[in-house]
């Protein structure tokens, strides 16, 4: 039987990449397309060392319409996982017009395609951001969604009622949308991971690039909260537990199980973690000590959220697995392998 192919917008990124190895790893034809507007080739590189299979790679703009429909036009597909997408939610709120242009036009060619070209199921990259300051934790696919903070979150939030709409006036197609928490750490293999361009915004790039001497100090932003610690609380999640979501996502849909047209499941552990925690379970499972300080609280930041992952569990027969030391050991000896790439 010939391999189900699979279209992967932005697969050269850090969640793109994680999940094209579990892709092809469970017996999937994986096709990348990705401008390199925040990735480099270097993580398909990686992706082919890994799997030992050069997934089939097309440069190309989601926005770029034509260029677009030459991939739908060579290729036929099983399903879409759209990645592609800015993210940093400082820069959208910076630049709003760059986002909406982006993320929103992008994702209206894919689905555009998909229909002309009869592709029935799209995962969409989602973000438990669309639960901005949650009224109930942990919280639940149900709880209530709150007006976006930023136009990087606006565009989830956006992306997702999209999908929903055509999805529910066309019987062809399926859709769903990943809710994910925070996603870190690296493959175990220490070939791919997060590779940000200049000062990270995230907590544990930021943490991994003051361990290697390239940030002077981690500022923890604010003991002050009201919780346990005083510090922020997250859900995160290890990237190649996120990648495997995808993968069952994309068995329920090509296997025809979907019970909804459009289905939406929070992905992360379910177990909360404060920043002081994290810093300190860096600390501990990589056996250095970290140079860090209080700071302010950063505008815009909630005070807790993490996941409810019932239904991921129940319904998809998904849950988190990999130990938060493991991960955090992945991620310091990623960054090790980059520092010495770029010697
Ligand atoms: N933090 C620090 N110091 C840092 C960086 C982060 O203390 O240098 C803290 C933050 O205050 C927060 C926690 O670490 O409490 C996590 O921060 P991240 O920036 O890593 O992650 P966020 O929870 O802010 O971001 C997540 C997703 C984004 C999404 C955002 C919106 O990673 O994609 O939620 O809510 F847009």
């Amino acid at each position: 039987m010939s391999k189900k192919r699979v279209l992967v917008t932005g697969g050269a990124g850090y969640i793109g990449s994680h999940t094209t190895v579990e892709l092809i790893n469970a017996g999937y034809e994986v096709i990348v397309v990705d401008n390199f507007s925040n990735s480099d080739a270097s993580s398909l590189e990686g992706v082919k060392k890994i799997t030992g299979v050069a997934p089939t790679f097309v440069e190309v703009d989601c926005c770029d319409k034509e260029a677009m429909r030459r991939v739908f036009e060579d290729n036929s597909f099983d399903a879409v996982i759209h990645f592609a997408a800015y993210k940093a939610v400082g820069e959208s709120v910076a630049q709003p017009a760059k986002y909406y242009r982006n993320n929103l036009l992008s994702f209206i060619n894919v689905v555009e395609l998909m229909k002309e070209y009869h592709c029935k199921n799209i995962v969409f990259s989602s973000s438990a951001t669309v639960y901005g300051d949650a009224e109930e934790l942990p919280v639940t696919e149900r709880t209530p969604r709150k007006p976006a903070t930023s136009p990087y979150g606006n565009t989830k939030q956006m992306s997702e009622d999209m999908l929903r709409d055509i999805v529910t006036v066309d019987d062809e197609l399926r859709g769903i949308a990943l809710r994910y928490f925070n996603p870190i750490g690296a493959h175990p293999s220490a070939l791919i991971g997060e590779l940000p361009r200049g000062v990270p915004n995230n907590l544990v790039p930021y943490i991994t690039q003051t361990a290697a001497g390239i940030r002077e100090c981690l500022s923890i932003f604010g003991d002050d909260y009201p919780t346990p610690d005083g510090s922020c609380l997250r859900d995160y999640i290890d990237i190649v537990d996120l990648a495997r979501a995808h993968v069952v996502a994309i068995n329920r849909m090509v296997e025809g199980r979907c019970e909804e047209r459009y289905e939406i499941f929070n992905v992360g552990t379910g177990t909360p973690v404060s920043v002081f925690e994290l810093v300190k379970g860096f600390e501990k499972a990589n056996n250095l000590k970290l140079n860090y300080k209080v700071a302010a609280r950063r505008p815009g930041d909630v005070t807790a959220v993490w996941a409810d992952t019932t239904r991921a569990n129940e319904v998809l027969g998904w849950r988190a697995e990999r130990k938060l030391e493991d991960t955090l050991r992945a991620a310091w000896q990623w960054e090790c392998y980059v520092r010495n790439r770029e010697k």
